[in-house]
């Protein structure tokens, strides 16, 4: 099945679901997913990624309700939820955390928005690895500063979403998927140096290749826990690191001409996971040179680098994200295939002749079922403007 974008059949769903649970016209916010071109694995380590913004995304539809709570419905999910505004706290694993967190953020920042209520819904595969989670904060976000006048800067409301996941989700991500979502820009993808927390915005145009996802349609159960035991793992080399190299704060600083220096002083489970990091910010500076040279080529062979080093080195791959990646590069008009996002599930990212795309559906298809007995989903991506409001 192919994902098509209803966008503003979507937009028009939440707003009439709206009126009809709260009788009003709402407010509409929507914030993107995004797509990693390449840096998986960094941005926590203060390095370099390149995503955009793409056309899927969520929906918020908002207004306020004079009260001293908020009432929540999940188009989605078909539910539900009512919280007092005094009494913020985490749920485990319910999707209302997002606007609990993004509320309880604003409270620490001193803004004191008042009741409202919010319909929720999005086209974005929940899993996909399309970072729906950063986009629903990011339009809850959007939503609630405009609707109380607060005038939050979007940046603040990056730094927010980032801190709601790592307090109400429990997953310590960094900063790349609030930003996109926040920062995109149509046909651009953004250099982001998560160091300074500065991007440059970088034109891509691929010509006659296309990008295409592919949804392995799996999240291994373990991906929010061994996402965390990924970064502490980088926060234990760096500290090994800083008897050497005592200027550094972060994986970022660590010069990739002293790995065979470093292999020495790092514990061997640890180096491979350093290594990822150090030579994965460099591989992003490479990629946006050889997008800038037209060198599709080059582009797409980083991205089968960024692969193998996700694979083998940094250990978030899985056998699904391997054989769809590894089947690509074995194609024809394939440029660059690569498992995107966190990991352990989700889909791989795919630069692929356009002449060749339907050829490359049937047949990745056809072998991810006899392989795995799943059907693979593919999704169209375009680079996309970030978060707004809609009216
Ligand atoms: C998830 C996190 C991001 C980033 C990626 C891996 O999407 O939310 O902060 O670390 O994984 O690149």
């Amino acid at each position: 099945m192919t994902l098509k974008i209803n966008y503003n059949q979507m937009k028009e769903k939440i707003s009439n679901t709206f009126r009809e649970l709260f009788g009003k016209d709402p407010l509409v916010a929507f914030a993107p997913g995004r797509i990693n071109l390449i840096g998986e694995h960094t941005d926590y380590q203060e390095g370099f990624v390149f995503p955009a913004a793409v056309e899927q995304g969520i929906f918020v539809a908002i207004q306020k309700n004079n009260l001293k709570s908020c009432r929540l419905y999940s188009y989605d999910f078909e539910q539900e939820y009512s919280f007092d505004l005094d009494s913020l706290a985490p749920k485990k694993g319910h999707w209302a955390n997002y606007v609990m967190g993004m509320l309880s953020q604003f409270h620490q920042a001193g803004y004191k928005p008042e009741g409202f209520d919010m319909v929720i819904g999005g086209d974005i595969p929940v899993g996909s690895g399309l970072s729906s989670s950063a986009a629903l904060s990011v339009a809850i976000g959007t939503a609630i500063s405009k609707l109380f006048d607060l005038s939050i800067p979007t940046k603040s409301l990056v730094f927010y979403a980032q801190k709601s996941e790592h307090l109400y989700a429990g997953v310590k991500c960094g900063i790349m998927d609030p930003y996109a979502s926040a920062f995109g820009a149509k046909d651009h993808a953004l250099i982001l140096d998560c160091r300074s927390n500065t991007h440059q915005e970088v034109k891509v145009d691929f010509g006659d290749y296309s990008l295409l996802l592919v949804n392995s349609n799996v999240k291994h159960t373990l991906a929010d826990s061994a996402y965390n035991k990924r970064r502490e793992a980088c926060e234990e080399s760096i500290k090994i690191l800083q008897q050497e190299y005592p200027e550094a704060t972060t994986l970022r600083d660590i010069p990739s001409q002293d790995l065979a220096q470093i292999e020495v002083i790092l514990p061997s489970v640890l180096f491979p996971k350093a290594k990822h990091v150090i030579l994965e910010t460099e591989r992003v500076l490479m990629a946006a040179d050889a997008l800038h040279h037209q060198d599709l080529n080059h582009f797409g062979e980083l991205l089968k680098q960024s692969h193998q080093s996700l694979s083998q080195d940094f250990e978030v791959s899985c056998p699904e994200l391997d054989f769809l990646a590894e089947s690509s590069w074995k194609m024809e008009g394939v440029l660059g295939s690569r498992m995107m996002g966190g990991g352990f599930g989700g889909c791989t990212i795919n630069l692929i002749h356009r002449s060749q795309l339907t050829e490359f559906r049937e047949k990745i298809k056809i072998a991810y079922v006899l392989k795995f007995g799943i059907t693979p989903d593919f999704i169209p991506v375009s680079l996309s403007q970030g978060a707004r409001m809609l009216n």
